[in-house]
């Protein structure tokens, strides 16, 4: 349902009238991606699944001709209608949504930002953003399928991240668990495996643009190699394919450590990475680095017993850690 302060009769979207204020309201998941990172860049399929922390964005038409964007960390205020390759902030992907669904309209609009997901770790925090803020922006005027949504939020992230999978928003989008491959697009894992997943952040944020142009200097190096790592995550992800719909939570954890070498091989790793790895699969069935890797985030594989204890080792050693379960939710609007 789209909040309006005053209703409008409105006769197309491109028709405003300022004295109407309106108001809309979505919220979006985090994710991790629980196999096939950076190989997915290269056509191979990923397994993700959403998580519970989200990012709620609250958008509202105001008089003034302005986009303004509050946040927790910072806010930002431009006339529509600026050109997007002169705004260096993180929060350029909203104010790319706002000054599109705007069309230069005789309006401004506000947007503020509410989040949980720690922010350049790899937990999709950027992605909840575009997709929560898709939905909250272009709500203001029409409604609009998870669709259209979910295109537009690419087109923010892009902003950031010009060549993303489009992996991250699908699953911020849709929710759950499931399987995405640049061609083939998304489908959804149905079965509910009841692992639980404990999150280590490193607190050393990453820059997936310039992780993923690392990974591609390693490929264009030895084609040879990196075609032969491809081929063995692609098997990879049909074992755990096959290991998530039966529920198999210690094989789930073994192919998860599997996963981690060839991110090794790869060169997405660090000391600091590796020694919270060691720490992960002390108490788990496996753990691995999520995401772009170079900092961020590593999760660790683990069912009801054992989570406690998995979190205990990592506090022990003084490390942020968190566990999550899986959002079925995914994009939610009020
Ligand atoms: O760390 P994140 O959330 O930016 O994840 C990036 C995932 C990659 O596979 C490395 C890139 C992509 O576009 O899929």
């Amino acid at each position: 349902m789209i909040l309006k302060q005053r209703l409008p009769k409105k006769k197309s979207n491109d028709f405003h009238d300022s004295s109407v204020l309106l108001k809309s309201k979505a919220s979006a998941p985090a994710k991790v991606i629980l196999f096939g990172e950076h190989f997915v860049v290269y056509g191979v399929k990923a397994i993700l699944c959403a998580i519970d922390k989200r990012v709620t964005v609250t958008a509202e038409t105001i008089q003034e001709r302005k986009i303004l964007i509050k946040s927790d960390i910072g806010n930002l205020e431009l006339e529509s209608g600026g050109k997007i390759s002169e705004i260096n902030s993180p929060l350029e992907p909203f104010y790319y949504l706002a000054d599109k669904i705007l069309k230069n309209q005789n309006i401004g609009i506000q947007i503020n930002v509410e989040s949980d997901i720690p922010l350049g770790v790899g937990l999709g925090s950027s992605s909840a953003c575009c997709v929560a803020g898709a939905a909250a922006i272009s709500r203001l005027f029409k409604e609009t399928s998870k669709e259209e949504i979910l295109e537009l939020a690419i087109e923010a992230e892009k902003t950031i991240f010009e060549n993303t999978s489009g992996a991250d928003c699908t699953v911020c989008t849709y929710g759950g668990i499931m399987e995405y491959d640049g061609i083939n697009g998304f489908k959804k894992i149905e079965s509910e495996p009841n692992f639980h997943l404990v999150i280590a952040n490193s607190n050393i944020e990453h820059s997936t643009k310039s992780v993923v142009e690392g990974v591609k200097q390693f490929k264009e190096r030895d084609e040879n190699n990196f075609s032969s790592l491809c081929e063995k995550e692609s098997k990879l992800i049909k074992e755990a394919l096959k290991f998530l719909k039966e529920n198999n939570i210690s094989e789930l954890g073994n192919k998860a450590s599997e996963n981690q070498e060839y991110l090794e091989t790869i060169g997405i790793s660090n000391d600091q990475l590796r020694k919270m790895i060691q720490i992960g699969n002390n108490r788990s069935f496996g753990s691995k680095i999520t995401g772009a890797g170079g900092g961020g985030c590593i999760f660790a594989i683990t069912e009801e017993s054992n989570v406690t204890e998995a979190m205990n080792n990592f506090k022990n050693e003084n490390y942020d850690c968190f566990s999550v379960k899986i959002d079925f939710k995914g994009l939610d609007t009020f």
